[in-house]
């Protein structure tokens, strides 16, 4: 993840350098009639470069093909504690949104979207008390989940620097839903192979058990993750150009 300074930098290095937004971005009129719809044709448009973060006319973004997510720290208590760390999350980039609810004078932006599959791999360090079972380990970890929903409540504000209106998010919180998630530790039980794989079938068997304490994490992160994407390409960008009259 980049600095705060670092992200300063860049956003002060973009505005200086374009003032007009690439071609492959469209916007849409802030009175156009079916401005819901105007949007999301406008996301579907940019999805397929949002994965590498190259909107061409040497626009770039955080690419989202591979998301990167470090020291994720999930639980706590006595039943559950784990950290996953140097995670390279995949299919972030595929996503479908159902359903849109725009304010674009607030900038506020309800968004219900659908992860087809995610597939993740990193390295992960967990204690967990699952039917009377103690299973400890450190290793790789590797997964996928389908057909996760969000709910992103994406508001921002609107303001003037220099007499430019420009915009910003302020913060972006969100509700995951889950509905297929299977996940393989690695070296369980010190890698003993049998108990590993016992564990690991336990463990899928009853994702009810701790799969609402891996989401509030979860949700975080990625909160956090594309709040920062966001704001990053909306440097680029007055009110004006974004929402024009
Ligand atoms: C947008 O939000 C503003 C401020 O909350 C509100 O006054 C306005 O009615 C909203 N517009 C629409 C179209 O919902
Ligand atoms: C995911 O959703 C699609 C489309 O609704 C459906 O065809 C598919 O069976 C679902 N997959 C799972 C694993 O639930
Ligand atoms: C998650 O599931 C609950 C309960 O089924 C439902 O009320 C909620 O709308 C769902 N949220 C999302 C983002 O799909």
């Amino acid at each position: 993840m980049l600095s705060k300074v670092e992200t300063l930098i860049l956003i002060l290095t973009f505005r200086t350098c374009f003032t007009k937004l690439p071609s492959t971005i469209t916007t849409c009129h802030r009175n156009h009639p079916d401005l819901e719809n105007c949007i999301i044709k406008a996301v579907e448009a940019v999805r397929p470069l949002l994965a590498h973060g190259n909107f061409g006319d040497g626009y770039h973004s955080p690419p989202l093909e591979p998301l990167n997510l470090d020291n994720i720290e999930l639980g706590g208590g006595q039943q559950f504690h784990a950290i996953f760390s140097d995670m390279q999350v995949r299919g972030g980039s595929n996503f479908i949104i159902n359903k849109l609810k725009a304010n674009t004078s607030s900038m506020a932006f309800d968004l219900l979207l659908t992860l087809p599959r995610i597939d993740f791999v990193g390295n992960y360090f967990m204690k967990l008390n699952i039917l009377l079972l103690d299973v400890e380990g450190q290793g790789k970890v590797r997964g996928h989940c389908e057909n996760a929903t969000a709910l992103v409540k994406m508001r921002g504000v609107r303001y003037f620097k220099d007499d430019v209106e420009l915009v910003k998010f302020i913060k972006m919180p969100m509700r995951i839903n889950i509905s297929v998630f299977k996940m393989h530790l690695d070296n369980l039980f010190n890698g003993d192979p049998v108990l590993s794989e016992v564990a690991n079938m336990i463990i899928n068997d009853n994702q009810d058990l701790y799969l609402k304490e891996i989401i509030p994490g979860l949700q975080k992160a990625l909160s956090q993750k594309f709040l920062d994407i966001a704001n990053m390409m909306l440097a680029y960008t007055t009110y004006d150009e974004m929402f024009p009259l």
